[in-house]
């Protein structure tokens, strides 16, 4: 596993552009919206460079995205996989996605959407390693979205994660040293924060839990 250096806007594309020339990596794996753990998104311009990257250098792309569904405020950014179509990389590009953070994680349920030869290795690997998803858990998703509104359900959780965020940050200025920084995620699960210098995360961990 190789690392791409980012920023506050994600991973860099020439980052992962030199990284594909130096390794040749098999695939770009990335959280491209509401990343754990950083909270990051990645902006549209830098999607349309990491599609632009995989059509140039014949790189696979695995976007993976559980907290896309998760923005409280804020436009929704297309995926990669929308920017793939246009940069002709969609033959390269896999979204896969959850309904764990949506729905129920212990239905242990997801999605992927991918080119279909690259669905029917997948389908085998699954078949190779669990036999199948239960059936049981299946039927029971299925009969949850044919009798619910599961945009409904979005907007409740999206309150329900967004009162969370709300009260972590209105609490970090008392919890952390002064000079601390943190972001301000538009959706999903996480916040980052960054310890002023001469602080050890690691030792601080020692501490708090
Ligand atoms: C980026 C990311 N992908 C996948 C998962 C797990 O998804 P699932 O419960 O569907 O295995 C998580 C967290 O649990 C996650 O943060």
């Amino acid at each position: 596993v190789v690392a791409v250096p980012g920023d506050e806007e994600g991973l860099d594309p020439a980052a992962v552009e030199a990284a594909v020339v130096r390794e040749r990596p098999k695939l770009l794996y990335t959280v491209p919206t509401f990343q754990n753990p950083t909270g990051r998104t990645l902006s549209a311009v830098r999607r349309r460079a990491v599609a632009e990257v995989a059509a140039r250098r014949g790189l696979w792309v695995v976007e993976d995205d559980p907290y896309g569904e998760l923005r409280f405020e804020g436009e929704p950014v297309p995926w990669i996989a929308a920017f793939a179509q246009d940069a002709g990389a969609a033959d390269r590009t896999a979204l896969i996605s959850s309904y764990s953070k949506i729905m129920a994680p212990g239905l242990r349920l997801g999605l992927l959407r991918a080119p279909a030869p690259l669905l029917r290795a997948c389908n085998v690997a699954k078949q190779a390693a669990d036999l199948h998803t239960p059936t049981v858990n299946q039927l029971a998703a299925a009969r949850y979205l044919a009798d619910n509104d599961l945009d409904a359900h979005l907007a409740r959780v999206r309150g329900a994660y967004r009162e969370r965020r709300d009260a972590l940050i209105a609490g970090l200025p008392d919890a952390l040293p002064a000079g601390s920084r943190w972001n301000r995620p538009q959706g999903g699960m996480f916040v980052w924060a960054a310890l002023p210098a001469g602080w050890n995360a690691t030792e601080a961990l020692r501490e708090v839990v």
